[in-house]
């Protein structure tokens, strides 16, 4: 593949270093067999080596690795958009009656496969999802996404309180159902399985010490659930486990931080739970355009680096109001820019792709295109639009050439998605999406 490249050749702990392990080559090959990255060199250099090879040649797009969506729900695709409220009547209001529907496998497998389409339109070739509380849910998608072998992890719903009577199941019921589909779809293929609690107010401690007892037993599953996002959310979880000295501890309590744990939000933290986070090798997944459309606050990111918790970016859909990380790094800038603190595109790019794939502990496999990586890879093209194809043009540097890209682009800049060796999206032919 001829093209010019852009990305980020290690992980980092903190801005100035990830600039220093950045990789753009104008001029570039990428060399893919059996869907893993051979190499990737400068033109000139692996022109002279691959005589009578097969070149897709791709110059006037910029390729980066696959985006990493790291907090996502994928039944609330069909409610994005819903007007007026902040987390709990919103979730009351919009979010339980649209669940309810994916009892239905029909249903399910419907979304699921348009959930997919969305993902790979916008250049996110893996994410950590939310199903319900539904087994049909998760079961739907990890079939959709074994069909595209998309690198994914989900998980159903856990929750026994709260919640309307149909989305509520007993603590040994969620044990079983959840217990089935880890033996099922964990470690098939590209997949993976999250115990998925959906947040502390709607999980009884029963609950708690059975998703803890499944990860006593699968140690490598992750746990994905939601953190300090509202006040009113934090002050109610103080009242429903007064034992706890706080909103983490109840999952520290119970044994849900650590190394696979990733957290969502985390806007209204304490110290000690910045502490905690940190003691525990937990992660957080940071999703800008659901924070700012439920008001629920301002993510501190430089809180993140100056505690040395890894993050990722979601986009929770659908409190979140987009599915392209373009447009998810162009607000999480402006989040920055309200509390003074610059995201350059350099750290942007970096949390989309392999600060991600560190969130999720995948990034032995995925994040970046260095040899043996999996080849998950979106072409974009910079010039989409007239705007678009200007703001490029007088661009001086490949700093700024991104930061345009985060600020102007949208679903019309990816191009091509192409995931694990094979294009598995084409803007221009929407016939051959599978
Ligand atoms: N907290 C508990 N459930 C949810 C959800 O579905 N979306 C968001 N944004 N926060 C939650
Ligand atoms: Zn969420």
């Amino acid at each position: 593949m001829r093209s010019s490249f852009f990305d980020i050749r290690a992980t980092a702990s903190d801005p100035a270093a990830i600039e220093a392990q950045a990789r753009y080559l104008e001029e570039g090959l990428l060399e893919v067999k059996h869907g893993k990255i051979v190499s990737l060199r400068p033109w000139l250099e692996a022109e002279a080596a691959l005589p009578g090879c097969a070149i897709i040649d791709r110059r006037g797009m910029l390729i980066v690795p696959g985006f990493i969506d790291c907090h996502i729900h994928y039944p609330q695709t069909e409610m994005v958009g819903a007007f007026g409220e902040q987390l709990l009547s919103w979730l009351e209001n919009y979010t339980f009656p649209t669940e309810s529907h994916y009892r239905s496998p029909q249903h399910a497998a419907a979304m699921s496969e348009f959930f997919l389409q969305q993902l790979l339109r916008n250049g996110t070739t893996s994410a950590l999802v939310f199903g319900t509380v539904h087994p049909e849910s998760v079961e739907a998608l990890f079939q959709a996404a074994e069909r595209h072998a998309m690198r994914l992890i989900a998980g159903k719903v856990m929750m026994d309180r709260h919640a309307p009577d149909d989305l509520l199941e007993t603590p040994e019921e969620s044990y079983r159902q959840t217990r089935a589909l880890i033996r099922r779809w964990h470690g098939r293929g590209r997949l993976g399985y999250a115990l998925t609690p959906r947040f502390a107010p709607t999980s009884s401690p029963a609950l708690l010490e059975r998703v803890s007892q499944l990860h006593q037993e699968f140690p490598d599953t992750w746990i994905h659930t939601h953190l300090a996002e509202n006040p009113q959310e934090v002050a109610w979880v103080k009242r429903l486990f007064p034992a706890q000295r706080g909103y983490l501890d109840v999952y520290h309590h119970y044994r849900l931080t650590g190394a696979r744990s990733v957290f969502a939000h985390c806007l209204h933290l304490e110290e000690e739970e910045w502490h905690c986070l940190q003691q525990t090798d937990s992660a957080i997944a940071f999703c800008p355009t659901s924070n700012l459309f439920l008001g629920s606050g301002l993510f501190n990111l430089q809180r993140s680096w100056q505690q040395q918790v890894r993050l990722g970016i979601g986009t929770d859909i659908g409190a979140g109001t987009t599915f392209n990380m373009l447009q998810t790094l162009g607000e999480a800038y402006k989040v920055g820019q309200l509390q003074n603190y610059k995201l350059h595109a350099c750290e942007a790019f970096y949390h989309a792709t392999l600060g991600g794939a560190r969130a999720l502990s995948l990034d032995h496999l995925i994040g970046n295109f260095m040899p043996g990586k999996e080849a998950d890879f979106v072409m974009l093209q910079p010039t989409a639009t007239p705007l678009q194809a200007l703001r490029w043009g007088n661009s001086r540097d490949i700093w700024e050439k991104l930061f345009v890209l985060m600020t102007l682009g949208d679903d019309r800049t990816i191009a091509e998605t192409w995931v694990n060796g094979q294009r598995a999206w084409r803007r221009d032919g929407t016939e051959e999406n599978l």
